[in-house]
């Protein structure tokens, strides 16, 4: 099974650039599939699971530049938040990008989260330049990351 976060991002969003006469998606270290990306696996700790790569979103001249970069997925009161690098930070911090419940199941030592209504936070709302509001439902998001629980040692 693939270890990874399959996720779309906002495919409205990936249309749209998609279609403008300059429009442009590159991906540096994820797999562009037709209905969304493929970020490996990069570590994890007791709440957050990392994956790294990145997706550029351009057109309108250079005017449009949207970029998601290593994202993160960090569980809390049954809630998972998926953040992003936020490189105009200094140093490198985080940005929350979308929250919602999930579901998780174990498969072949394999954890599986599925979260299948998140919602936009304020902060990446404006990413978009307003054109979505705070809380606009986005595609649903599959991540998934090796069982970090250890068999019980015999003692
Ligand atoms: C020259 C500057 C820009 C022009 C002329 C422009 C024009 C437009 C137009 C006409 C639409 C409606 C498209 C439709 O309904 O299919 C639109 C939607 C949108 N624009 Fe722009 N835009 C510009 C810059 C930007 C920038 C800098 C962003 C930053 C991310 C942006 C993000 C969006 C988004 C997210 C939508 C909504 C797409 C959707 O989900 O349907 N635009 N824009």
């Amino acid at each position: 099974m693939n270890i990874g976060l399959a996720w779309p991002i906002v495919s409205r969003f990936r249309r749209y650039v998609e279609g403008l006469p300059d429009g442009g998606v590159q991906a540096v270290g994820t797999t562009v599939r037709a209905d969304g990306f493929d970020f490996p696996f990069s570590h994890q700790d007791e709440t957050t699971i990392a994956y790294r790569g990145r997706v550029d979103f351009t057109g309108h001249s250079g005017l449009l530049h949207v970029f998601i970069e290593d994202p993160e997925i960090t569980l809390h009161d049954g809630e998972a938040l998926i953040s992003i690098a936020d490189d105009f930070e200094e140093p490198r911090g985080r940005m929350s990008f979308a929250r919602g419940a999930f579901v998780r199941e174990v498969v072949d030592g394999v954890v599986i989260l599925v979260i299948a209504e998140p919602r936009l936070t304020d902060e990446s709302c404006d990413l978009f330049n307003g054109a979505y509001a705070s809380g606009a439902l986005i595609d649903p998001i599959v991540a998934s990351f090796p069982d970090g629980r250890q068999p019980v040692a015999a003692r």
